[in-house]
């Protein structure tokens, strides 16, 4: 018989379901995010001094892909993951165990953006699909202290690839996600918050479909399903699938790779921030 609800478990610490349909739909995917493993280790080259990287932070790491794959790729590293939704941590424990990485992999359950964090003790923050959450420009500015100098940030979101959006996609994208910005602008925010931008790309088709057709078989899966809050979320996916695929010259997920700058001695200023 078909289900539409999904019953998680609940770790202390952790905020209530929200109960809004959300986590029933992606509850039992692969992942929540556009990416691949592919686009996850390109990125992950691009990492200035990677094979140095000990210490990492998965933030928003949802069902646990990037963090078996950051963990599979950084022998000497360990990585905590942290996510807000309890039965997700869960499955990145779970993944982790099932993998052999238990021993180099925490999974946290918390928000990212309270996360209680030494100053200048993560080697690499890791943020695919998630740094909206926070949003760019405040996810920066908390990361900064949080990383050595020279420390990397690697995230992944929707980005404005042209100029001009379509009609139909810039309303759609107006109500759906209003901070979208594009690549320059996303550029020129990081630098303003003391980084340097190794690296932006689009991230390719594959890399879309590798979270778009799971989520396209979770939908024929629900198709009967009553619950209206099931039946928003699912409505809210068709039409961003629908956009996404139609209009897919003019917005995407990009990936960003980031370095924190530290001026050419890596010395800090006494307010954190790179000397002038
Ligand atoms: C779009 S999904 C991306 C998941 C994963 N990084 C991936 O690429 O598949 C965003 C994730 O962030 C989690 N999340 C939302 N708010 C959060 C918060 N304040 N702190 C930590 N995680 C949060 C969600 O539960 C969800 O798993």
């Amino acid at each position: 018989m078909l289900s539409c609800s999904w019953e998680g478990l609940r770790l202390p610490g952790c905020r209530k379901e929200p109960g809004n349909g959300t986590y029933e739909v992606f509850g039992p995917l692969p992942q929540g995010a556009p990416g691949n493993d592919a686009s996850t280790l390109r990125a992950l080259d691009a990492v200035p001094g990677r094979d140095a990287v000990r210490r990492v932070f998965d933030l928003g790491a949802g069902h646990g892909r990037t963090t078996v794959a950051l963990a599979r790729a950084l022998p000497d590293a360990r990585i905590t993951a942290v996510e807000i939704h309890a039965p997700f941590v869960e499955r990145i424990a779970e993944r982790t165990r099932e993998t052999g990485l238990a021993d180099r992999v925490r999974a946290e359950c918390g928000d990212m953006a309270k996360t209680d964090v030494a100053a200048g003790s993560i080697d690499l923050i890791w943020a695919e699909g998630s740094i909206y959450v926070v949003g760019v420009e405040r996810a920066l500015a908390l990361w900064r202290p949080w990383l050595r100098p020279g420390g990397g940030g690697a995230f992944s979101d929707f980005v404005q690839w042209t100029g001009d959006l379509s009609k139909e996609a810039r309303a759609f994208w107006a109500v759906e996600y209003p901070d979208m910005a594009s690549e320059d602008a996303i550029r020129s925010r990081a630098e303003a918050a003391g980084y340097r931008v190794v690296s932006s790309s689009r991230m390719p088709k594959e890399a879309h479909d590798a979270y778009y057709v799971p989520l396209e078989a979770r939908i024929t899966e629900l198709a009967g399903c009553a619950d209206s809050d099931v039946r928003k979320v699912l409505d809210g996916i068709r039409r961003e699938i629908d956009v996404v695929r139609r209009f897919s010259d003019e917005a995407g997920y990009s990936f960003f790779v980031l370095r924190r700058a530290d001026g050419r001695t890596g010395a800090e200023g006494a307010n954190g921030r790179p000397p002038a």
